[in-house]
Order: C-alpha cells, then structure tokens, then sequence
C-alpha cells in the first residue's frame, strides 16, 4: 500500500508557510491503519521489545496497538506536567522557546528493550528529547519508529536519531 498518499497535507497548518501532514486521513481507513501497525511489527518482532514507548499525543495511536502486538508493555512519554508520579524530565528548543516532556521514573528498567514510536519526525527535537530521557532511565536497547519523516528538514539532533537506525514508513 502507498501510505504517502493517505496523509493529507494541509497547507498554512498551524501558522502560515506550514504544510502540515494530517495522518487522520490514513487512521480512519482500517487497512491503512493496520498497514501501519503491521510493517512495523514485522521490523521489530524479533527484537524482544519488552516496552514500547508512545510519545504524546500522536504517538500514542498506534503506540498501544504495537505494544499488544509486540506482546510488550506501553510507556507514556508525556507533555510536561501530565504525570503524577516522579518523572525524568527533559527540555528541547522549538522554533520560538523550548518545551518539556516527562517520563515516569519507574517506567523502565536496566533489563528493557525499548522501541520508541512517533508519527513524525520533523526537526528531530521531540525525539531526540525522549532519547535522553530513555538514557537517563538506562535500558539495554533503544529502537525507534516513525510513520513518516519531513525529508527537507535536517538538523543536529535529527542527524542523532538516524544514527540509531530508526525504522521510517513514509519519506
Ligand atoms: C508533532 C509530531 C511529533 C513532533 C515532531 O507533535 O506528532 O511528535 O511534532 O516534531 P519535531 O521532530 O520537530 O520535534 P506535536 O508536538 O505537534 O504534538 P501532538 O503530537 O500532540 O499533535
Ligand atoms: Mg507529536
């Protein structure tokens, strides 16, 4: 299937010059939605992911349905002050000012094979955030996938995330 064509492109989303890529037009067709979900757990079925990490709020879609077909546990990364309980915290730059996201401190431990899931991979700053955080909390693997990847778009800490081989459906 040819998921590029699925996502919708919004021109002047949110502020003007944005093209913005709207996945809802791939989630509501079932066999796209599954199309997702199974490519990427035919990458990852053999990795014994233990914990899949889904991050706020797009990543949380397909990140609970990968979990259970991982046959692995769902960890919340979250938009700061969302969390109850202790939290591993980590700040990254936007385009104007910088925002946090939060992890619980519990949520993993040494012996987890972590795959870390997003829709989209734009400047690379929300990744790479969760990748610090997953560093800080210290696992033995970190793998990461992404619907889609914002090609034109490179930076610093996007060249990090594709130093960890990530596994991308649509470029
Ligand atoms: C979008 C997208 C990714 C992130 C990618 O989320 O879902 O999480 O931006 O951008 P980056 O690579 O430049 O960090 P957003 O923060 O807009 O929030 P949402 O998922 O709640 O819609
Ligand atoms: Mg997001």
């Amino acid at each position: 299937m040819n998921l590029k064509t699925k996502i919708r492109e919004i021109q002047d989303f949110p502020t003007k010059g944005i093209s913005f890529k709207d996945i809802t037009t791939l989630l509501k067709e079932k066999e796209a939605f599954v199309c997702v979900v199974d490519n990427i757990v035919e990458e990852f079925k053999t990795k014994n992911i233990t914990k899949v990490l889904g991050i706020e709020s797009r990543g949380f879609i397909f990140g609970g349905a990968l979990a259970k077909e991982l046959g692995a546990g769902f960890v919340p990364v979250r938009k700061k002050g969302k969390l109850p309980a202790e939290t591993i915290a980590e700040s990254y730059e936007l385009e104007y000012g910088v925002d946090t996201i939060e992890m619980h401190k519990d949520a993993l431990s040494s012996d987890d094979v972590v795959l870390i899931h997003d829709d989209l991979l734009a400047t690379g700053g929300t990744a790479n955030a969760v990748f610090n955080i997953v560093k800080k909390a210290g696992v033995k693997e970190v793998y990461f996938s992404f619907v889609c990847d914002l090609e034109f778009i490179q930076t610093p800490e996007k060249s990090n995330i594709y130093k960890l081989n990530p596994h991308i459906l649509v470029k």
